[in-house]
């Protein structure tokens, strides 16, 4: 059966936002019931949401077309999740103190679903000690608060208080739909992509690695209830919400944030591809092609092992690493689990369509102390909650 979200629509500029936040949430396969304040109705009409949703948009608690007294229950009852966005100081102030005087705000507080707020406001009014009080208030009563951005807002200001951007208050909601926390008040560092290693101020090494495996490991383990640190190379991915990032460029920087944080971290994840060599000396200049007739010679030197140089110091930590293969892919798997100090690892054939790099896809075999375990063809997402489910079992 399809899940049921609630979203509480409020009177911002921002508002026109929540009708893109309705329609991805319909597309992921939601149902999508919408409560407007009467105020919002003057940006959007009901008639936009209740032409999406297939469901009447409600907006005042004694609307006689429905049966008003039992309606906002039956509502509360269904919903898995409650998220107001965008939620004025107003609302937030409202609900900070149990006020209930709209169909928005009765059903909110007749729910016991997991509830959110996405404030979206003028950055003195977000600013403002009564506005700062009210959401510090919200999160007592256990309300998650998805946090807005800094940015242009539409009263000229450039500040904190535009509303969070829809993959995030997505992601926000997805987290709280996640009942199973197995992760909760664990650490986990994950490091994704690739690492770039520069040759002359132009030029750089690289790889393939999109950083798609590691960052659909971290919105999972933040969906689990970990406290997730991500260490990322260059990547044109999308930050996941609610995730600690350190973005890094070359081997050695990635070796120095994972460092940092791992004697305090419970899991370490190394899904990244960091470039094995580093030129043995970078050319200040850019390298001239007419200087070299021929052919340049560029000498390499080897650059640091992170998950092997980790895994040699690892005490109580659980160690996932990858080996991403072409050829014999067992048998350098298995010197990799064993040479590298991992619990398990995660090996793949990356010539094998469907696997490896750049695709949302994989093809995985799972080696632990308990043998091997192989996987059919599934999304990164859905192989990331095997990951985790094996290094937590391992
Ligand atoms: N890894 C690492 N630091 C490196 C290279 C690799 O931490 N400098 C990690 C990867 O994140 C992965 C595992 O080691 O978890 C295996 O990486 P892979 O590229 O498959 O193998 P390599 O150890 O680099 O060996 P080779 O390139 O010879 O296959």
């Amino acid at each position: 059966m399809k899940q049921t979200i609630i979203v509480g629509v409020t009177s911002s500029i921002a508002t026109y936002k929540s009708v893109q936040l309705v329609s991805d949430l319909l597309k992921k396969g939601y149902d999508v019931e919408v409560i407007m304040s009467k105020n919002a109705t003057q940006f959007v009409t009901p008639l936009t949401f209740s032409s999406l949703t297939k469901h009447k948009t409600y907006v005042e608690t004694f609307d006689r077309e429905v049966d008003y007294s039992v309606e906002h229950i039956s509502l509360a009852k269904r919903a898995s999740a409650f998220i107001i966005a965008p939620a004025t100081a107003n609302v937030i102030a409202k609900v900070a103190h149990g006020i209930c005087d709209d169909m928005l705000t009765t059903t909110f507080l007749a729910s016991h679903c997991p509830k959110l707020i996405a404030p979206a406001m003028n950055t003195q009014m977000l600013n403002n000690l009564i506005t700062k009080d009210n959401i510090a208030k919200c999160k007592q009563y256990g309300m998650s608060i998805v946090n807005s951005e800094c940015g242009l807002l539409a009263c000229g200001d450039i500040g904190d208080g535009k509303l969070a951007t829809i993959p995030h208050l997505i992601e926000a909601l997805e987290e709280a739909l996640t009942i199973d926390k197995p992760l909760l008040n664990k650490k986990v560092c994950i490091s994704a992509g690739p690492t770039r290693e520069e040759l002359d101020p132009v030029r750089y090494i690289s790889n393939y690695s999109s950083g798609k495996m590691g960052y659909a490991l971290a919105r999972t383990a933040r969906n689990m209830g970990a406290d997730v640190t991500l260490v990322s190379g260059p990547s044109e991915l999308d930050a996941p919400y609610g995730v600690h990032m350190i973005p890094v460029h070359t081997t050695k920087e990635m070796f120095d944030a994972c460092d940092q944080v791992f004697d305090t971290t419970d899991y370490f994840i190394s899904a990244a591809a960091p470039a094995d060599f580093k030129a043995l000396k970078k050319e200040v200049h850019k390298i001239k092609k007419d200087k070299n007739t021929n052919f340049t010679t560029i000498e390499l030197e080897k650059n640091i092992d992170i998950l092997k140089t980790l895994g040699s110091r690892k005490t109580t930590q659980k160690i996932c690493g990858f080996a991403a293969e072409t050829n014999n892919v067992l048998l350098h798997a298995i010197n990799k689990y064993k040479d590298k100090n991992c619990d398990i690892l995660v090996m793949n054939d990356v010539s094998k369509p469907g696997a490896g790099f750049n695709v949302d896809t994989n093809i995985i075999s799972i080696l632990s102390s308990t043998g091997k375990v192989d996987y059919d063809i599934m999304s990164k997402k859905e192989l990331s909650t095997i990951i985790l489910n094996s290094l937590i079992n391992s």
